[in-house]
């Protein structure tokens, strides 16, 4: 299903989010805290965005990987690299078997991925294995706002025009399932339990987007 979207992915994006998925994915590598030096980990990089995104906020970063079990994404996020300051190292990789050696990162992110994961739970479970001690796992994931007009008025958009503009430009099925993934995936508070199960501590969540997007982050103990 990815590989069929990826190439218009980046556009739809832009679209759907009214080009909000900047500014979510920025709170995101803000959470991370990254400094000099930081190894970097993407996991379901896609199109690499959050890759990027880290490089350039913090020039003198070190290895950035991003990883997705989809070659076409990534295909298309390494032809994006000729744009960007820095390079990123691509892998192609299973969430549930990261292959990378205990605390080989100082930060993890994944963006609008784990929703995705047969297991999310294990996928938290990976990404707190490949963090060293007191390094931060960020993630960014679809929700639903609290107040009730604003539930109700976000799930009429992600009804209706989200298939709508997937099936103009895009793969209809693929946008419609994500309206489905996004009712059927844990709440907020069964994401924070999970990520304390995998090993993280101080886990967080703020409201982005009225809630239709809230970032987690957790520091591994
Ligand atoms: C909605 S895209 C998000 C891409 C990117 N992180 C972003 O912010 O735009 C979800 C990505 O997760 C990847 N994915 C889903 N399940 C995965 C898994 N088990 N292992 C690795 N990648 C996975 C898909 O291939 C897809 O590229």
């Amino acid at each position: 299903m990815f590989g069929s979207i990826a190439h218009r992915y980046d556009l739809l994006n832009s679209l759907m989010s009214l080009s909000m998925h900047h500014r979510w994915r920025a709170a995101l590598i803000r959470g991370l805290r990254l400094r000099p030096g930081m190894r970097v980990l993407d996991v379901c990089a896609g199109t690499g965005d959050v890759a990027f995104a880290a490089g350039r906020s913090e020039p003198g970063l070190g290895p950035v990987v991003g990883c997705d079990f989809c070659v076409d994404m990534l295909t298309i996020a390494a032809a994006k690299e000729a744009a960007e300051p820095r390079s990123v190292t691509w892998v192609a990789a299973d969430a549930l078997a990261l292959p990378f050696k205990s605390a080989q990162f100082d930060a993890c992110a994944v963006a609008f991925g784990i929703r995705n994961v047969v297991r999310p739970a294990d996928g938290f479970a990976e990404m707190a294995r490949v963090t060293r001690p007191g390094g931060v796992v960020g993630c960014l994931e679809f929700g639903t706002p609290r107040g009730r007009i604003a539930a109700a008025l976000v799930r009429v958009y992600e009804n209706t025009a989200l298939p709508a503009l997937g099936g103009l430009l895009s793969r209809r099925s693929a946008y419609a399932y994500l309206p489905e993934s996004i009712g059927r995936f844990s709440s907020r508070e069964d994401v924070m339990e999970m990520m304390r199960a995998a090993g993280l501590v101080d886990v967080r969540v703020m409201d982005l987007a009225l809630g239709a997007v809230n970032l987690f982050t957790g520091v591994r103990r």
